[in-house]
């Protein structure tokens, strides 16, 4: 493995119960990479996320983090990385300055330190304005930047951040993501998301899981061209339009725009949008190579009718992404559904479960959020 893998997964599984979470997850995170790590809910974000920060263990498989085993080095691990949980362990009655200094304790960090790194962390998080406050009178917003103070205090290279920006408005998004750019500009950065547009303003990288498992793992334009479909939008006129030569003619009928566009060459799906205007509006899916707007034009003007837009752009990462994790909710992960599972781990994996589930109640009890 090279030195320069901060963060890595191999064959990665964690059962709960009989439900298989994670499902042999792979992957590598280099230095200074800030990679997405997208996933519907459910998808098993969060688990593989407390494994890589030992709070659960896995069922199988290894992870390392700074090239330190989460199994065999949980101290070095956790000296290694900063960590925010979805739900992140914020103490309200506390001021912001109290919270990052009971943090730094908990790291094992001496004042001079402390004094130095909060310094710093204030400065990189914006908490300047909130130190003497406390923060159950901060915004969410706030709260999450001191969520972040708490994860870089000890100077990390490594950040698992959890969903960081899910409860907070669109302006506090956006800045919270200016910091994590800036953030990962030094670090590396495991960022999870179910939100794509985040992805594409603070990462150059996804990984897509579904069901536990990996689906797409690549650079954000390779995953935007792993579908290889294009995607057109055409909206007619509801009302009839004047033929030049033939007059006026016959105003669209829903169900003929659809025949007929279903009827091109190249055309795998058809879906109706959404529109205010007075418009059938249609968004088509075709395969790469296939260019359908001449087509698509003369069908209309053949037909009088009045075409009020046309475009054709490559599908979109939100596409994919739901391409890619579809009926994500519908598969069964119980494993024993036994058909899908051909993990011999499964067994030994049962009776880890109970003392994991404990594990849990006792990271989850530090939320008093
Ligand atoms: N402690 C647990 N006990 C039982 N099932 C769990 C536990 N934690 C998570 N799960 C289940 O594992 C699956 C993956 O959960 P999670 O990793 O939280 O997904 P995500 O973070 O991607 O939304 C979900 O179906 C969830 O219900
Ligand atoms: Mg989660």
């Amino acid at each position: 493995m090279s030195t320069d893998v901060m963060i890595y997964a191999n064959d990665l599984s964690k059962n709960f119960g009989s439900f298989r979470a994670v499902d042999k997850i792979n992957f590598e995170v280099r230095r200074g990479e800030v990679v997405g790590f997208l996933g519907p809910n459910g998808a098993g974000k969060s688990t593989t996320m407390r494994i890589l920060t030992c709070f659960i263990s896995p069922t199988g498989g290894t992870a390392k983090i700074n090239g330190f085993d989460v199994f065999d080095d949980p101290l070095a691990v956790r000296e290694s990385l900063g960590y925010l949980p979805q739900r992140a362990p914020l103490y309200l009655e506390m001021s912001v300055l109290e919270y990052l200094k009971f943090a730094a304790d908990l790291r094992g960090l001496d004042d001079s330190t402390f004094k130095k790194r909060a310094r710093s962390v204030v400065e990189v998080c914006g908490l300047a304005q909130v130190l003497g406050k406390e923060i159950r009178h901060l915004s969410h917003g706030y709260r999450q930047r001191v969520g972040l103070g708490q994860a870089l205090i000890h100077d990390p290279p490594i950040l698992i951040l959890d969903e960081p920006t899910s409860d907070l408005d669109p302006n506090e998004k956006a800045e919270f993501l200016d910091y994590i750019k800036q953030i990962g500009q030094e670090r590396t950065v495991l960022l999870s998301t179910h939100n794509l547009s985040e992805v594409e303003i603070a990462c150059a990288r996804a990984i897509i899981v579904s069901k536990g498992r990996v689906v797409a793992d690549g650079p954000l334009d390779e995953i935007r061209a792993k579908s290889g479909r294009v995607r057109y939008v055409v909206s007619i006129q509801e009302s009839a339009g004047t033929h030049p030569y033939r007059g006026k003619g016959l105003p669209p009928k829903k169900a003929e725009v659809e025949t007929l566009l279903n009827a091109l060459d190249g055309v795998r799906k058809v879906t109706e949008l959404p529109t205010d205007e007075r418009a059938h509006t249609y968004e088509l899916a075709t395969d790469e190579g296939v260019d359908l707007r001449p087509e698509l034009f003369q069908m209309i003007v053949q037909k009088g009718w009045v075409l009020l837009e046309l475009h054709r752009d490559a599908q979109t990462l939100e596409d994919v992404f739901r391409h890619l994790t579809i009926g994500d909710a519908r598969r069964n992960r119980t494993l024993d559904a036994g058909a899908e599972d051909e993990d011999e781990e499964s067994d030994e994996a049962e009776e880890e479960t109970e003392a994991d589930e404990t594990d849990d109640d006792d990271s989850d009890a530090k939320d008093k959020d």
